[in-house]
């Protein structure tokens, strides 16, 4: 019987209308052996709309933040307004937050690190972990966090990793685990590979993005579903040639040692 987490994933928009509406997306997941979904917020309603599904559904728990591309609609007080729904019992950590350099009309690289800060600080006020979101901006990313040690007790999830496997044992030394999706399930997706190889067994986790990056065999549909974290995982466990039941067993484990607030 699957054990399977989708630790990182976006159910809060339209995308899934056209296929029967999220429950119908949380059914197939159960049905597939996904046991838990980490829904994360990326701006404030999203955040909000994330903590209405945890409500409503069993195996729905979810995150709070602004992601370094939605910054533009930071206002005055969201950050309060984020530490209210944070609170809630089904609120895993601060997320996804973060450094993204990768379009040139993203938000200025000062300002994504204020905000970056600022959530972490946040984060480090209610002992909750946080969920990185880092493109293009490898560099800039762990010098951050390495300057901001003492905001990390509670470690965090550096999500859909594809930086190096150097950096793997860089961010693991400060407490970092890290999640694969459907780019990990690449044929030419050489160097992701390498690092979730090269990621240790108890720092592991496996996601979808969706509704982005759907995973082999499907890659290029729209929208990915939760479901297929099943591909992932078995993926994974081909590449580092380890037991498929025993590996999600360890994934599992892995979540819930990073999230204690996820039952
Ligand atoms: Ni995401």
């Amino acid at each position: 019987m699957a054990l399977l987490i989708d630790a990182h994933c976006h159910l809060t928009g339209d995308e899934y209308d056209g296929v029967g509406g999220v429950e119908a997306v949380l059914d197939r997941a159960k049905e597939a052996g996904v046991k838990r979904v980490i829904v994360s917020g990326f701006d404030l309603d999203s955040s909000r709309e994330a903590k209405s599904l945890a409500e409503t559904y069993a195996s729905v728990y979810f995150t709070v933040g602004f992601h370094p591309s939605e910054l533009e609609k930071y206002r005055e007080g969201d950050l309060e307004e984020l530490g209210r729904l944070a609170a809630h019992e089904k609120c895993v950590a601060i997320g996804e937050i973060g450094l993204d350099y990768h379009f040139p009309d993203n938000p200025s690289p000062d300002f994504q690190e204020e905000l970056f800060i600022k959530q972490m600080e946040l984060a480090d006020k209610l002992r909750l972990p946080i969920v990185v979101h880092s493109r293009d901006a490898a560099e800039d990313t762990l010098t951050l966090l390495r300057a901001q040690k003492e905001l990390l007790k509670k470690g965090g999830l550096m999500h859909c990793y594809a930086y190096s496997t150097e950096m793997v044992k860089d961010f693991a030394a400060l407490g970092f685990y890290f999640s694969f999706g459907g780019t990990s399930t690449f044929k030419n997706a050489k160097k992701v590979k390498e690092s979730a190889k090269a990621v240790p067994l108890d720092r592991l986790l496996t996601e979808t993005d969706s509704p982005y990056l759907a995973p082999e065999p499907f890659r290029g549909t729209f929208p990915n579903e939760c479901k297929n974290v099943r591909h992932v995982a078995e993926n994974l466990s081909a590449l580092r040639g380890e037991k498929e039941e025993e590996l999600q067993e360890r994934i599992f484990a892995n979540a819930k040692r990073l999230f204690p607030k996820l039952k």
